[in-house]
């Protein structure tokens, strides 16, 4: 959108060439598609029906985030951030037909097919969008994401960071994945928890939204320890 804790970098932050991801990933009964102009009314849509849902934790939730030209310029500045590499912010679906059926929220990390699913294919309805945000010199990435509220609860969250974090694990550069959410947003948090990244800190911040306690989880995944992590299991 850019959204969720979707904060993008200037285009000219990340100096080196930038590996892409795809454009496509299947995870469990989930497809992620990297987000495109045709998606702007389904988001539109979605942010108006679940404002009351977004807005204590999404400081973009506002009337205007549920306007279709407002999505329009989003996406297309969202399209500049994945050109530049910074930002690869992936639109949501549940239900269609390349989704592979397994249980949201079951796996490893590793376990989403990447660059999975066949071109064409029915991508189902849209719940919601994910981000992988990338800063300048950094070797950690930040997941951002957003599930409406029709949506929660089925582990759509779960099964979409987990294939981002997959996905992060394959791009030049990247040595850790983390996750930031307020203290108070305890749905949030039980997305990395249950994935299994480590919390490494809690930091005092100015509450950015109204749901907010002003205290940041920053929850880490090691991508060295990937390859440890899955031999363990
Ligand atoms: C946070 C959010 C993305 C969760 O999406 P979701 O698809 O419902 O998450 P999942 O179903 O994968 O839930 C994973 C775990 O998180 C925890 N969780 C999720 N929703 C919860 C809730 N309302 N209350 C308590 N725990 C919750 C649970 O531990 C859950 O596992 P369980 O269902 O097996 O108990 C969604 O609620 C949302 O979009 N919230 C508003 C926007 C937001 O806060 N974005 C993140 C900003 S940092």
């Amino acid at each position: 959108m850019p959204a969720a804790a979707e904060r993008p970098t200037s285009p000219a932050a990340v100096a080196h060439e930038p590996a892409r991801p795809p454009e496509r990933l299947v995870a469990g009964p989930l497809v992620l598609r990297r987000m495109r102009a045709g998606d702007a009314g389904d988001i539109a849509a979605a942010v108006g029906e679940s404002l009351d849902h977004l807005r204590p934790w999404m400081p973009w939730a506002t009337k205007e985030a549920a306007d279709h030209r407002s999505q329009l310029a989003r996406i297309s500045e969202a399209d500049e951030l994945w050109q530049a590499g910074t930002d690869y912010i992936y639109a949501i679906f549940a239900g269609g037909s390349d989704a592979d059926g397994g249980r949201a929220g079951s796996g490893s990390v590793g376990s989403g097919s990447v660059g999975g699913g066949v071109a064409g294919g029915r991508d189902g309805a849209l719940v919601g969008t994910i981000g992988l945000h990338r800063k300048a010199g950094a070797h950690s990435a930040e997941i951002g994401y957003w599930i409406g509220a029709a949506h929660t609860r089925r582990g759509y969250g779960t099964a979409a960071a987990r294939a981002v974090t997959s996905m992060a694990e394959t791009l030049p550069g990247v040595r850790q994945v983390e996750i930031q959410c307020d203290e108070a947003n305890v749905a949030s948090a039980g997305i990395p928890r249950k994935i299994g990244y480590r919390l490494d800190r809690i930091e005092n911040h100015e509450p950015e939204a109204p749901g907010e306690r002003g205290r940041r989880m920053i929850w880490v995944w090691e991508c060295a320890e990937r390859g440890a992590r899955d031999g363990a299991g």
